[in-house]
């Protein structure tokens, strides 16, 4: 390699490790291998080494890693965060114990503890009080978080027994496997409720236990991040004070003041047993609730330690051994494509079972034609199957050795597999979707459990399954046939469900339960307008447009008559909103399935408190409501609503009225004089009404 080549590749390597780097400590959203990166980076440091002239200060390979979010306070860690030399491979490993022993002779014993994949954290204890907690930042400084590290049940905020009076303690936090299931699932249903597309639902999920928990402990409201049940292990102890003589011992400490030190810690002798620990847990890991990533190896004796010293960035007296992401071999029986609610394909492969980190894997994601494209995929290919932490297990590669000579390629379909419609590809996107979205099978189904949704019509009695079964059984064909159900052709219903791994299960309507369903399919004849509108499933209309339309146009009527730009001309609704609107209101099917639904009860107008009284005298005009008042804010808003005017939540050049009540925040007023902004009084405001 000459030096302008080595120049070129030193700095697309950079590039992209600063990318990925910044991807997963700022954004906690990794967007490469834990293996790959650090192969990345070891190539890194190779051309480095051989070409000094391109190692510059800010280089990957010459910072410890994370970088600083904006909302924290930055705290400087007492004792600089460091990290650990790591390896992949058992020779690199016993060079390691190679270069211990050339330095500190042969009589010393090793710590093997659990590599947790969480996040560090060092907390800081005065006088046996919890006084500061702080992320490993860049290793120098980091995030002041103690308050949401407060809300974690296993971190003392108060220690027993005999502790230095001042002392740092390093741990990582982290999430349990069944609590990131539990909670992610959640924010699934909550993002399907919202309306959010499926393709961006996968971007906006968690895609392990780490980046949930990195998420949540980087979540402004504490009260959130109790809810989010973090738990922490605390594995190093900093004091100016001696506390113990060995690293075990002050496990033993740390743990009799009230820490949850791992059980899972073993005194090693050798290598022999070094590695006889690394091996077991990388066997057992999966019967831990929680994801470990590999294993530390720290020197026991703390006088050992001291000799060793450190390097510029990791101390010499530790290496973590890293277990690579589960692989597992497996054959492909076949494609499938999955169609979704909003039309989306993903193509899924179906493989010859095979256990992986615990469980049994039948299917694994493709994502996109892109990705089909780049496996370059064959009938019957033989496959390697990886779960990375994430929920969904995917395909990382083929062994071509092994294809069947006559085997052909597997192709991504030009029309939907189940309606036959020619699939469309959006410019610049990498999904395809199925345009047919009024007669297309699992499209409808889709919508359909939208419709009944929580958020939505709130039908309660009746889940996603067995509005699927009702669906398949020819039951329901619109959600207008819903409301002609009867108990009849309900009670003692069999039908089969399938659940997101692809497992059968037979099904009936029992009943009560059928009895439940009728109940509330007619409760539901009581919701108002606005989540009608937003249950009709209309592309883009999700709860908060489909409330800021039905203010606006008060009925059903007014918006199908509306023109485009009458539509995009409600605050902030938009041109793409509005002809998302026009186009279903334009398909017949659609104005005659939202007559149906209205015949049948539903709302399909605002309901006006006839007590209330309604005008547009503030037509046009836009408020801000700051302070307190002789009436709620919410009543204060909604007189504002109910004569037409508009509420905005913060202060700029646009806007028309600040309403200023008592206690209204300083800044709000020193950037509403700047920006000259007209400040009324509530009383002022209320004149306006009674002109
Ligand atoms: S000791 C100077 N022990 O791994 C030694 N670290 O790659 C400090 N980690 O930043 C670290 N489990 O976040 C240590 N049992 C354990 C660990 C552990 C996980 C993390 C920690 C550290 C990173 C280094």
């Amino acid at each position: 390699m000459n030096l302008e080549e080595a120049k070129k590749q030193i700095d697309t390597l950079s590039a992209e490790l600063k990318q990925h780097n910044y991807n997963y400590y700022i954004l906690s959203q990794p967007s490469i291998s834990d293996f790959d990166f650090d192969q990345k980076l070891k190539e890194l440091e190779a051309l480095e080494k051989e070409f000094p002239v391109f190692l510059y200060p800010n280089s990957p390979t010459q910072k410890v890693g994370g970088d600083i979010t904006k909302n924290f306070q930055q705290v400087k860690h007492r004792y600089p965060m460091l990290s650990l030399g790591n390896t992949y491979s058992e020779e690199e490993l016993l060079e390691f114990d190679e270069r211990v022993r050339k330095s500190i002779g042969n009589e010393f014993t090793y710590v093997c503890e659990l590599k947790f994949d969480g996040l560090a954290i060092s907390i800081t204890y005065e006088n046996g009080k919890l006084v500061r907690a702080v992320t490993r930042g860049d290793g120098v400084q980091g995030d002041d978080v103690t308050n949401n590290v407060k809300t974690i049940r296993s971190i003392p905020h108060e220690l027993t027994g005999n502790f230095p009076a001042i002392f740092d303690i390093r741990g990582e936090i982290f999430m349990h496997r069944k609590t990131f299931d539990r909670l992610n699932n959640n924010l699934r249903k909550e993002l399907i409720e919202q309306g959010v597309d499926e393709d961006k639902i996968a971007e906006r999920l968690y895609k392990n236990p780490r980046n949930f928990a990195s998420g949540s402990l980087k979540m402004q409201d504490s009260k959130e991040v109790a809810k989010r049940s973090l738990d922490a292990f605390l594995y190093f102890v900093y004091s100016d004070q001696n506390v113990a003589e060995t690293h075990a011992e002050s496990l033993q400490m740390a743990s009799s003041w009230g820490f949850q030190v791992s059980d899972h810690f073993k005194v090693c002798q050798n290598m022999q047993e070094v590695m006889a620990f690394i091996n077991r847990y990388n066997k057992d890991r999966n019967q831990l609730s929680y994801d470990i990533d590999g294993v530390v190896i720290k020197v026991n004796e703390y006088k050992h330690q001291e000799d060793l010293g450190f390097t510029a960035k990791v101390p010499r007296w530790a290496i973590s051994y890293k277990y690579k992401a589960e692989t597992a071999i497996s054959k492909l029986r076949e494609v499938t494509y999955q169609v979704g609610r909003t039309g989306a394909i993903t193509p899924v492969a179906n493989i010859v079972p095979v256990q992986l980190a615990g469980t049994t894997v039948k299917r694994a994601s493709l994502y996109n034609a892109d990705e089909l494209e780049r496996l370059d995929l064959y009938d019957h290919d033989t496959v390697f199957v990886e779960k990375g932490g994430e929920i969904i297990p995917k395909i990382t590669g083929v062994d071509k050795s092994k294809r069947d000579l006559f085997a052909t390629k597997i192709v991504y379909p030009t029309h939907c597999p189940e309606c036959g419609t020619a699939l469309v590809r959006k410019e610049g996107e990498a999904i395809h979707y199925c345009p047919n979205d009024s007669h297309c099978t699992p499209q409808l189904i889709g919508r359909m459990e939208h419709f009944i949704s929580r958020r939505a019509m709130n039908i309660e009695g009746l889940g996603s399954e067995t509005v699927a079964g009702l669906f398949k059984k020819g039951l329901i064909q619109s959600y207008a046939d819903l409301y002609s159900l009867t108990y009849e052709q309900l009670n003692g219903l069999e039908f089969e469900s399938e659940d997101e791994a692809g497992n059968k299960k037979k099904r009936s309507i029992k009943e009560k339960g059928a009895e439940n369903i009728i109940k509330g399919i007619e409760a539901s004849k009581q919701v108002p307008f606005e989540r009608v509108l937003f249950a009709l499933g209309i592309r883009m209309v999700g709860e908060t447009v489909a409330k800021k339309l039905a203010q606006h146009f008060e009925t059903l009527d007014a918006i199908i008559a509306a023109s485009p730009e009458q539509i995009a001309n409600v605050y902030e609704i938009g041109e793409k909103i509005a002809e998302n609107l026009i186009r279903f209101f334009a398909d017949t099917d659609n104005v005659e399935l939202v007559k149906r639904l209205q015949s049948l009860g539903l709302k399909m107008a605002m309901e006006f408190d006839p007590n209330e009284s309604r005008s547009q005298l503030l037509a046009g005009k836009s408020f801000l409501v700051s302070g307190s008042f002789s009436i709620s804010r919410d009543e204060l808003k909604k007189l504002i609503e109910n004569n037409g005017g508009r509420n905005v939540g913060s202060i700029s050049k646009t806007l028309d009225y600040l309403i200023a009540g008592d206690k209204m925040g300083p800044e709000k007023l020193k950037k509403a004089t700047d920006l000259n902004i007209k400040m009324i009084s509530e009383e002022e405001f209320k004149a306006m009404l009674n002109h």
